[in-house]
């Protein structure tokens, strides 16, 4: 198993329904990944611990993904200068709202590239760290510029229904 090149960390298990989308694809470009669930507020030890860690290691950029107050990302981003993607998960009350809010707030000084809310959030989160990997690795450059192809294609033979 080759060393992780990226850290999705998540703040409670019921986050990876949504922090999955970011996983997959990773996997889809065959990117070694580290997932956790570690949370800011219920085991911040255990987030420090980690963050040193997977640094030594060589990871090469975090995406977190958290719901509500969510201050997963910045509290990441807090302690490494590798570049932090926040992705905001959808919560009960106020549907991701607060944690919209609470990731792309980030105070001038410690930056976190956010995400939309949910699935999409998390899948582009994903795809945005292979682009970054991707500025030092021909091979990643050219899966992802036959990725973006193939989506040009299926917009281009979409056919709308008939009306009835
Ligand atoms: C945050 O609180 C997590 O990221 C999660 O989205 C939210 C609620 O956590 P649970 O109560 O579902 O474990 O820390």
């Amino acid at each position: 198993m080759s060393k992780p090149l990226v850290s999705i960390i998540m703040g409670s298990s019921n986050d990876w329904e949504i922090m999955r989308q970011a996983a997959q694809q990773l996997k889809n470009f065959s990117v070694a990944y580290d997932a956790r669930v570690i949370s800011a507020h219920r085991s911040p030890d255990l987030l420090f611990d980690y963050i040193k860690e997977v640094t030594e290691n060589g990871v090469q950029c975090f995406i977190a993904g958290a719901g509500g107050a969510a201050h997963l990302a910045g509290v990441i981003a807090g302690k490494t200068t590798l570049p932090v993607l926040g992705v905001p998960i959808p919560s009960k009350y106020l549907k991701g709202m607060d944690s919209l809010l609470s990731i792309v707030q980030m105070p001038k000084g410690i930056p976190v590239a956010t995400f939309t809310i949910g699935e999409a959030g998390a899948a582009n989160a994903g795809l945005f760290a292979i682009s970054m990997l991707a500025l030092n690795n021909a091979q990643l450059a050219h899966q992802l510029t036959e990725y973006r192809k193939k989506q040009a294609i299926m917009i281009a033979e979409t056919v709308l229904p008939e009306l009835p």
